[in-house]
């Protein structure tokens, strides 16, 4: 007797009329008409089960935060370091656990299962590193949690950066950040990528950087940030986030770097909701869309996600915690309206970036963990156009969140009354 038992699901990789076999916290087959019995069934009837969706980039201690205590009026990058630096000093340790967990529930709801936050280390009283060092605990049953200390301020810049960043990994901080375009200057910023390289290989840890976050084709920190990754042996534990800067670097320089970036197998992450809004704010027209090349990254095999980054916030004042959003303006902004290339905007908030985070039997495979989430569409191509209706959300075999249907009623003149899915 099983504990779950899901029928006629399509799958994300297009198989279509499949069952999902569940025992406990675990996926014991996956295979169609599956002959048994279980204690629940959920028909998926010819609808798109997928594992959970899963943010690459996130900041769990700013969000909900928006218009606190002003609105970042200029839009523009800079202005929302500042306004987040006239917020820390109004900050409360409670405050943050709040609102984090409150985020968290809409994840959840969202079928959002795992997130990677970074955690401003800048602080020294460290007090949204604990906040969310006691959130990661208490939503363990239900979100992976995976932190990224992150000298907002600049490692080198922020006094008592390094200090402060490595009490912050002591205490449990799981990935090493950076943020070398905020240092004061380019020598400082590549400092800061080997020091930052060097401290992840002495602690074992993976490292993610915001790099090059900027309209600047002469920010070329990724550079280092991949050399670093050969040197030390780190290979698949970096990631450069944003890497804006590539939109408007040089073809040539490019045609270096991707490579480079390939044979350090290092991955990248782009933020398409925000780096839409920021980045572009010093043009006239035309005005750059300021995201990184995320089609030619895919063609070189580099491993890319799309992450949401920021949810009403110093730098963004909307965003749900719906990565289909995400992935939809990650596909419009790069222009990803092929077949195959839709398929990988969905990859982009689903399997790229359960890969980045290296999370552990994610998938839907027998001897997977049972996430899984059962959406309001028959393929990734029609969940990413509608932003499907999350139906069910299902972690370590429970039924954690369900929604109902999206329908439409209609009364046409002429017509009878009529009640439609959604398409
Ligand atoms: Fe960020």
């Amino acid at each position: 007797m099983l504990d779950l038992i899901v029928r006629n699901a399509n799958l994300p990789d297009g198989r279509t009329g499949i069952d999902i076999a569940v025992r406990g916290a675990e996926i014991v087959e996956v295979a169609p008409a599956i002959a048994a019995q279980a204690a629940l069934t959920l028909d998926a009837a010819g609808q798109l089960v997928t594992p959970p969706f899963v943010d690459a980039h996130f900041h769990l201690d700013a969000t909900l935060t928006f218009g606190m205590p002003r609105v970042n009026e200029s839009g523009t990058l800079l202005e929302g370091i500042a306004l987040w630096g006239e917020l820390k000093p109004q900050l409360t340790q409670e405050a943050i656990v709040e609102r984090a967990l409150a985020y968290c529930d809409w994840a959840v709801a969202k079928g959002l299962l795992a997130i990677r936050s970074h955690v401003d280390t800048c602080d020294p009283r460290l007090l949204a590193v604990e906040a969310l060092l006691h959130v990661k605990q208490r939503v363990k049953p239900y979100v992976d949690l995976q932190l990224v200390a992150f000298p907002q301020d600049g490692v080198l810049r922020s006094p008592h950066g390094i200090e402060t960043l490595k009490r912050a990994l002591d205490l449990g901080v799981d990935v090493v950040g950076g943020i070398p375009h905020f240092e004061r200057t380019m020598a400082d910023g590549a400092a800061s990528v080997r020091l930052l390289c060097e401290e992840a290989a002495r602690r074992g840890l993976r490292v993610d950087m915001h790099c090059d976050e900027t309209d600047d084709p002469m920010s070329r920190h990724i550079e280092t940030l991949a050399r670093e990754a050969q040197r030390l042996g780190l290979q698949g534990c970096v990631n450069g986030s944003h890497l804006t800067s590539m939109h408007s670097m040089d073809n040539y320089y490019v045609s270096k770097l991707i490579p480079l970036m390939k044979e350090a197998g290092v991955s990248a992450v782009a933020n398409p909701l925000i780096n839409i809004t920021i980045q572009g704010r010093h043009d006239t027209y035309p005005k750059r869309r300021g995201m990184t090349r995320v089609p030619e990254l895919l063609a070189a095999g580099i491993e890319v996600a799309f992450g949401h980054d920021c949810v009403m916030d110093p730098w963004y004042p909307l965003g749900s915690g719906d990565m289909l959003e995400v992935a939809h303006m990650g596909l419009h902004v790069a222009q990803m309206t092929g077949v195959e290339a839709m398929k990988q905007c969905f990859a982009a908030v689903t399997s790229a970036p359960a890969r980045i985070l290296g999370l552990d039997r994610y998938g839907l495979a027998p001897g997977c963990h049972a996430d899984f989430v059962l959406l309001q569409a028959r393929d990734p191509a029609e969940a990413i156009r509608l932003r499907a209706t999350r139906l069910a959300v299902v972690r370590r075999g429970r039924v954690v969140a369900r929604t109902a249907p999206n329908t439409a009623t209609l009364d046409l003149p002429g017509r009878p009354a009529l009640t439609s899915f959604m398409r």
